[in-house]
């Protein structure tokens, strides 16, 4: 049967190379996964009044966070952490107190950057709010892309470097089982 994932990618601009790199794992899974890119743009910014009553664009996320089988991170790192969108999201979902979203689910995060951390402190400052957010996060292997060459990944996700795609199955692989095991 299907199994759903949850994407997030934590930037919102258009040639994001994150959003890149989520399709090309995207294509790396067997076909009863279904990836499907959950929307954090339109978010208010949380504010803990919202927990008396939760405005419509928040519920939708925690609706699609919880109607998923597992979750995809796929993000860039702003000044060696996650981005504000991001946060705001794992925020919003994981509230009101007690109706935390992501608990539970199975997850991994990935991530690509212009410096030569490709993304690694951003994923670990992730891994930190998830831990405490109750998400069961694969561990190995770590994939941090430096996205130097603008034709790595292409606007549909094919990957040009075979060394690249390779690895990237590699972690597919190892996610796919991971969930599998989780669910
Ligand atoms: C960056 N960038 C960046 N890169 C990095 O490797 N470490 C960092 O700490 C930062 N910090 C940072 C802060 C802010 C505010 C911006 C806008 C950018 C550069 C970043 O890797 C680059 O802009 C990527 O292209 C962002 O990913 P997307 O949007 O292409 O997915």
């Amino acid at each position: 049967s299907t199994i759903k994932v949850a994407v997030l990618v934590g930037s919102l601009r258009r040639a994001s190379i994150n959003l890149r790199l989520a399709k090309a794992v995207g294509r790396l899974a067997p076909k009863e996964f279904v990836f499907e890119h959950i929307r954090i743009d339109n978010l208010p910014l949380y504010n803990q009044d919202f927990d008396a009553d939760y405005p419509a664009e928040a519920r939708r996320l925690k609706q699609e966070i919880e109607g998923a089988d597992a979750l995809l991170f796929v993000t860039p790192e702003y000044n060696r952490g996650i981005p504000g969108v991001l946060k705001n999201a794992l925020d919003i979902a994981s509230r009101p107190w007690g109706t935390n979203s992501f608990a539970g689910k199975p997850g991994a995060v990935i991530g690509a950057s212009i410096g030569s951390t490709g993304s690694a402190l951003a994923q670990q400052h992730l891994r930190n709010v998830l831990a405490y957010l109750d998400v069961a996060m694969l561990a190995q292997p770590e994939v941090y892309v430096q996205f130097k060459d603008d034709g790595l990944i292409d606007a549909e996700g094919h990957v040009a470097n075979e060394g690249t795609q390779k690895f990237l199955q590699t972690f597919m692989d190892r996610y796919v089982a991971w969930v599998k095991r989780h669910t």
